[in-house]
């Protein structure tokens, strides 16, 4: 069965040749594995696992370290290890995102159960830099980066910030924002239809950058670039958010998607590497067990 961009296979049964089998657990993958504590806990097989008689390898946050030789998964530390050609990266990752369904479940990789939770527990994250205090952030323009169809600009930036920008590669999830906002999507300045590794944000614009579930579709030097551009992007006071997935070790590639998954250490490192300083940082909580951590980093 298919649900959004997931595969879910019949309980019980060996898996078929799945685009998503071995793949790691998080919004957009299930992890498709023999392992016991897993959401699906299917016994399924690659078909080169068969082939060797092996069982299914799972790669979520938790198993991504007990290593079966001769599989995958030597984790690297840096993009430049685990990306081999940078322009097919991109077009990949453009293709995928073209034929995943305009809707909630479909950002979410068929988590669309989660998003309640995830806008909770970034409204808590934000509500700090909302408050009186040196820290205290503007509430004029936000822009939202990764948009999507706009599920973070709804619940999360409308209605705290005048007028919120979009950015996103895939102009069909642009133009669904259009309907999917209602009203309040007349407060949409600017619906930008680029890639971030090329899209500058205007210097001195924002009070808020909120980008989420997206910089694993950048390479090491374009994230740490288009932090950079970030950074001269905002207002005084301004701040980026970053909220993301996060390896227990290592930088992990996902085929499916043509995405990687990359340990706190090395976003750390990356954000630093740009220029900002991080003010907090946050683990999101009651999310499911099967999925990698998400965190929450914010800067400026
Ligand atoms: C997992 S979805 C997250 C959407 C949104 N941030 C949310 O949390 O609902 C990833 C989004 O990133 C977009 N995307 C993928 N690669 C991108 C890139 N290089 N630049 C900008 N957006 C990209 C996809 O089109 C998709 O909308």
């Amino acid at each position: 069965m298919i649900l959004g961009d997931l595969t879910f296979l019949p309980t019980g049964s060996v898996g078929e040749a799945s685009s998503d089998i071995g793949m790691p657990c998080r919004p957009g993958r299930v992890c498709v594995t023999s392992c016991g504590h897993l959401g699906q806990g299917l016994p399924v097989q690659r078909p080169q696992d068969v082939a060797l008689g092996r069982r299914g390898r799972c790669q979520c946050a938790r198993h991504s370290s007990e290593a079966w030789p001769g599989i995958g998964a030597d984790p690297g530390s840096m993009t430049s290890e685990v990306v081999e050609d940078e322009g097919r990266f991109y077009s990949k990752a453009q293709q995928y995102w073209k034929d995943v369904p305009a809707t909630v479940d479909g950002m979410l990789g068929g988590y669309g159960h989660i998003s309640n939770t995830d806008l909770a527990g970034s409204r808590k994250f934000l509500q700090r830099f909302l408050q009186d205090g040196p820290d205290q952030i503007g509430t004029t323009y936000a822009l939202d980066c990764g948009a999507g169809i706009g599920r973070i600009t709804k619940r999360l930036l409308l209605p705290i910030f005048k007028t919120v920008d979009m950015v996103d590669v895939t102009p069909d999830f642009l133009a669904k924002a259009k309907t999917f906002l209602g009203q309040d999507g007349k407060r949409v300045g600017n619906y930008f239809c680029c890639g971030l590794q090329d899209f500058h944000p205007e210097p001195n614009h924002y009070d808020l950058i909120w980008i989420q579930w997206v910089i694993g579709h950048l390479t090491d030097e374009h994230l740490v670039a288009f932090l950079k551009r970030c950074k001269a992007g905002l207002r005084p006071n301004g701040i980026v958010i970053i909220k993301d997935n996060a390896t227990q070790e290592g930088v992990v590639m996902d085929e499916v998607d043509s995405s990687i998954c990359r340990d706190v250490e090395v976003v750390r490192k990356l954000i630093k590497e740009a220029g900002l300083t991080l003010l907090a940082e946050e683990k999101q909580k009651n999310f499911p067990d099967e999925i990698y951590s998400v965190l929450s980093f914010a800067m400026r």
